[in-house]
């Protein structure tokens, strides 16, 4: 087995912040993943609050999940900017931001590291280190479409939160489900079970969630 991973999963205040605990389960569950950094920022508290109805103060992993923090997470407060991330030094292999707002994306963008989230991502860029953005919005507007070109400019990802509706998804779940298993393998951590194209006659329905 090739060396384990630290990754850093920042959760920001777009919608869909349930595809974090999607990913952060993920992660966790992974052989290949040693550790996993995470940071809510405030923003991103409020909205898994308003999309969960949970505590919005409560510590980040059990926000995040809607259960106890796993094995394998370390939860870094996103105002305090003294913390490892912060270093090009922390060994961290690459860092998802799940959601991404474009507010955040526009900030990291133009090297604004206020917080430990921009700062992070700014480390990954200088460092040449994978950064992947999944930005949630619609439409863009020219500010937004600028910004996350100079993203890309700089060696980030930008991985839109977007469907891949081909597979046929029943529920939103199975979205959500989806667009983990792609994104991990986008970083590569290649996953088994998931859905395939092989041909327009093929079914492409799946359907492996259970989540409640
Ligand atoms: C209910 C609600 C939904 C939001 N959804 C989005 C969204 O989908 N995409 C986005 O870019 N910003 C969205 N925002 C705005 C961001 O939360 C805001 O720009 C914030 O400053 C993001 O930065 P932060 O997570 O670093 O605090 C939303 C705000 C609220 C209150």
């Amino acid at each position: 087995m090739t060396e384990r991973r630290n990754i850093t999963l920042a959760v920001t205040g777009a919608g869909g912040t349930r595809m974090a605990r999607f990913v952060l389960e993920a992660l966790v569950k992974d052989e290949r993943v040693a550790q996993v950094d995470l940071m809510v920022s405030q923003a991103g508290r409020q909205l898994i609050a308003h999309e969960t109805g949970r505590d919005a103060s409560g510590p980040a992993a059990d926000l995040v999940l809607g259960a106890p923090a796993m094995d394998k997470v370390v939860a870094w407060d996103p105002e305090d900017l003294t913390g490892g991330p912060t270093s090009g030094s922390y060994p961290s292999w690459g860092m998802l931001v799940v959601p991404c707002a474009l507010g955040v994306a526009g900030r990291i963008a133009n090297g604004m590291a206020n917080t430990l989230i921009e700062r992070a991502a700014d480390v990954m860029l200088k460092e040449r280190r994978p950064l992947v953005l999944c930005v949630r919005e619609t439409p863009f507007n020219l500010i937004h479409l600028r910004n996350l070109t100079q993203v890309a400019e700089a060696g980030g990802t930008v991985y839109p939160m977007i469907p891949t509706y081909y597979n046929i998804p029943q529920t939103v779940d199975q979205f959500y489900e989806e667009f983990t298993v792609r994104l991990l393998s986008f970083i590569g951590l290649p996953q088994t079970d998931y859905y395939a194209y092989s041909g327009v006659e093929s079914p492409a329905h799946h359907d492996r969630t259970g989540r409640a």
